[in-house]
């Protein structure tokens, strides 16, 4: 583990591991094509070391950094961080603030904005746009915009972002274009409900991970996650490094997905 504390947290990008780890070698239709995570036990891992639950979160965003990284290294096109759920408003002022304040710093500055161009990241946001502070709101708008042509990976990032305020959202934004014409409500599926969603191009969710040994979803995903492979870690979100995300995709690779239909079936 490299961090000790929110002071020791180094400014650069991670780089490539030093001890030399490899991702793992697997056939490409083994690699999950779309991973989400629940980023969980920040507060726990700076309550442990006697520091306030905010260092917790800006240790966090070396693991956001990390796990970006290697899912690059092991293929994956498809990256969703759930950074900050419509739930948690209901914690301490000081300690949103501090939340919005480090994705700020950490994440959305000019210098890490630049990284994510140079690595083919495309940015989005999953989430509601009208209750998160406006500089941060701007700042991944803008983010969003400029890395809209990359490719090598699509890093959606979870920001008041809720399952269910997601789907209630577009169910009323489908019921409008019924109420005035533009969709015949006899036409409504899956597919024509998926493009009222928030990122409408996103896959299917192949891989959910959560970290920190919690056992829960937490209004995370409930449309694009339905028929996920679901990895639970123990380790908390702040120790987390990219071998941690290449053990899951490793477990994933390991697992038999029959979609309801029987093992050896085609789709
Ligand atoms: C996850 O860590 C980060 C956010 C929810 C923003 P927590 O802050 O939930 O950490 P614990 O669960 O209290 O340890
Ligand atoms: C889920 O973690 C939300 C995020 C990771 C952003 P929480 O720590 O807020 O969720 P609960 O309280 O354990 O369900
Ligand atoms: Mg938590």
């Amino acid at each position: 583990m490299d961090v000790t504390s929110s002071r020791a947290l180094p400014g650069h990008r991670p780089g490539p591991r030093p001890s030399g780890d490899r991702p793992p070698r697997l056939p490409a239709d083994r690699v999950p094509r779309h991973v989400a995570i629940i980023m969980d036990g920040n507060g726990r891992w700076a309550t442990d070391r006697g520091l306030p639950r905010t260092d917790g979160h800006e240790a966090g965003a070396r693991s956001g950094w990390e796990v970006v990284h290697g899912a690059i290294e092991a293929g994956v096109t498809h990256l969703s961080l759930y950074a900050f759920s419509t739930e948690n408003w209901g914690r301490p002022q000081v300690e949103v603030r501090h939340i919005f304040s480090a994705l700020a710093r950490r994440v959305l500055a000019a210098a890490r904005q630049r990284e994510l161009e140079e690595m083919g990241v495309r940015v989005r946001w999953a989430g509601r746009r009208s209750r998160v502070p406006g500089y941060v709101a701007d700042a991944l708008g803008r983010l969003e915009d400029r890395t809209r042509n990359n490719t090598v990976l699509t890093l959606t990032v979870c920001v008041d972002y809720g399952g269910r305020s997601e789907i209630t959202e577009a169910a009323a934004a489908l019921a409008k274009d019924v109420y005035h014409g533009r969709v015949a409500a006899e036409s409504i599926d899956e597919q024509c409900f998926a493009r009222y969603l928030s990122v409408p191009e996103l896959p299917d969710v192949d891989l959910l991970i959560r970290t920190a040994g919690e056992l829960r979803v937490s209004n995370f995903f409930p449309w694009q996650a339905t028929y996920a492979e679901l990895v639970f870690l123990d380790t908390l979100w702040p120790d987390i490094d990219r071998r941690d995300l290449w053990r899951a995709v490793e477990i994933y690779a390991a697992r038999t997905r029959t979609h309801g239909r029987l093992p050896g079936a085609s789709a």
